[in-house]
């Protein structure tokens, strides 16, 4: 049986794109790393995608890499197959870290190892409270690789970030929430409206803005106080000159002249500005 490995659909200013391998638990094989990144070409620079969404149909979000063809059969291929594999996977997980719209996983079953990294990638988190979480790298005698351990230290606390990289133990969404690895979790049958409020939310907020400031929070963390306020007032300022719009100058005019909005309770009517 072949499965289409990831599908997507546009939908009102929302690309919803799902892990499609549901047979093998959309464990990310080579070739599914390929279509993620075709996929990814068809849609992230439309003018009717405003946000995307990952998915995973079936009972998983990604039970991690496929253990046969991403490490059995690339091994055997020798160093060139397995570096290329590598490349493969960590350039779509890199392209989803900097992906030109805000990006939500929506985490609905089994999130393991490797998917970790298309996790951390993704800007904002749901989950299911039944989704299942683990380093399961350890039950079968390697470490957290592919930026996996980075992935915990950064989003976990030290103490669980070791707990679950010695035990291989699970968690569920709502530990998953608790230990801050994604921003909710709700019940299953809510997972895809909470997401698409989320979503909505998002379609609401000036476009350029928000990829100045998606990628903002990643690079300062690795900033010293003063880099990142340099690189702030830099990035400001290549946005100004980015939006068209001018969303700046019409987000002050509601406010101030119009008294249209209040910026502290909501965004500016991204409507009534030019461009
Ligand atoms: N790699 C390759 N094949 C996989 C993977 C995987 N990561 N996960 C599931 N599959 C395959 C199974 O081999 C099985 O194939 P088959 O139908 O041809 O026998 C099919 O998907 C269904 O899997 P089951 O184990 O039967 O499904 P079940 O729902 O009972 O269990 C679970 C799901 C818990 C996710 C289990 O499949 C599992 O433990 N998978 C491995 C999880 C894992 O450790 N991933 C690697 C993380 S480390 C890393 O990513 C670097």
């Amino acid at each position: 049986m072949s499965s289409e490995l990831v599908t997507c659909t546009v939908e009102d200013g929302i690309a919803w794109v799902w892990f499609s391998r549901p047979e093998k638990r959309n464990a990310m094989s080579p070739a599914l790393n390929r279509k993620m990144v075709e996929v990814f070409d068809e849609i992230e620079f439309r003018d009717d995608v405003s946000v995307m969404v990952l998915g995973g149909e079936g009972t998983a979000w990604s039970a991690g890499m496929d253990l046969k063809e991403y490490f059995r059969e690339t091994e055997a291929q020798g160093l060139g197959g397995v570096r290329k594999s590598q490349r493969e996977s960590y350039g779509w997980f890199r392209r989803l870290r900097w992906f030109q719209k805000p990006t939500i996983a929506m985490v609905n079953g089994w999130c393991f190892g490797g998917a970790w990294g298309p996790l951390f990638a993704c800007d904002l988190a749901i989950c299911a409270d039944e989704a299942k979480f683990g380093l399961s790298e350890i039950n079968w005698g390697i470490l957290p690789g592919g930026g996996v351990t980075k992935v915990a230290v950064d989003l976990l606390p030290m103490r669980d970030a070791m707990w679950l990289t010695l035990t291989g133990d699970l968690i569920d969404g709502k530990q998953a929430a608790a230990m801050r690895l994604v921003n909710e979790s709700v019940p299953a049958d809510r997972l895809k409206a909470r997401t698409r409020e989320v979503a909505e939310m998002l379609l609401q907020k000036n476009p350029v803005a928000l990829k100045f400031a998606k990628d903002a929070v990643r690079r300062v963390s690795t900033m010293t106080y003063d880099e990142a306020e340099d690189y702030l007032v830099r990035m400001q300022e290549a946005a100004n000159f980015h939006d068209k719009t001018e969303g700046r100058k019409e987000g002050i005019r509601q406010f101030i002249d119009e008294k249209s909005y209040k910026p502290g309770l909501g965004a500016y009517d991204l409507s009534k500005q030019k461009g």
